[in-house]
């Protein structure tokens, strides 16, 4: 497979961080209208980022919702504390940033030992470098599009420069590389990730503010779009 034209099928992600806490059930299921296949949990713990969100007993309320994967993406200064909790309250991912310091590849380990798919997410400023310890064993890579710790930032441009090295990079490896985004992915700026090589759009206010089933459709066909693909129908 060419790697620098990824077959995977794009995936828009809703980060849950922007999802109304009051309505959370109804916007599951508007998302799951809309065939999303997975949800993302932007985990802040006001130390890594200067922001707090919620912890595993929130994922778990969600497992008890929906079939959907469950995706956790830890902002937290001690992740090994948070595996095996994320993991029991029935996390299918769970994602790191090397950015902790040298316990990161040991951590990440951790993370597939316990079954759950083990991914990688750098910040804007952070190399690619800095997963090559883990490359090779990576289900999933992580590009901040924004500085962590905030939804409904804006793209920072030139981010879709890091996703088309990272696409390059993945096509070295024995087995493809989910390759997500997140932070400020909207109608304008989706196209250009996805024509970049991200397969994974992680979105919240695009999603969340409005009518979610009809946003993350139009976020899908964006996507598409900016990756040269027909609509469905129109093949
Ligand atoms: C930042 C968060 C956000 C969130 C998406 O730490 O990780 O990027 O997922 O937020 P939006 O889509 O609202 O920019
Ligand atoms: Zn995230």
């Amino acid at each position: 497979m060419n790697e620098t034209s990824p077959q995977k099928e794009i995936r828009i992600v809703p980060s849950l961080l922007a999802a109304d806490f009051a309505r959370l059930e109804n916007e599951i299921r508007a998302v799951e209208a809309a065939g999303c296949r997975s949800l993302h949990f932007d985990v802040m713990d006001g130390h890594f980022v200067p922001n707090l969100s919620f912890g595993p007993d929130l994922l778990a309320a969600v497992r008890r919702l929906t079939p959907l994967k469950l995706v956790a993406h830890l902002m937290v200064d001690n992740p090994g504390l948070f595996i095996e909790p994320f993991r029991k309250a029935g996390a299918d991912g769970i994602i790191i940033h090397p950015e902790i310091g040298p316990d990161f590849d040991q951590v990440f380990r951790a993370i597939r030992e316990t079954g759950a798919e083990a991914g990688a997410a750098v910040k804007p400023k952070t190399p690619l470098s800095a997963t090559d310890a883990v490359w090779e064993e990576l289900d999933f890579l992580l590009l901040m599009s924004v500085e962590p710790g905030f939804g409904g930032q804006e793209f920072i441009p030139g981010s879709e420069k890091k996703i088309a090295e990272a696409r390059r990079k993945a096509g070295n490896r024995e087995r493809f590389l989910p390759i997500g985004v997140d932070g400020g992915i909207n109608l304008t700026t989706i196209g250009r990730a996805a024509a970049a090589g991200a397969t994974d759009l992680i979105a919240g206010s695009a999603v969340f503010r409005g009518e979610a089933t009809l946003n993350v459709r139009r976020l899908a066909e964006a996507a598409r779009k900016g990756r040269g693909e027909k609509p469905p129908g129109d093949e």
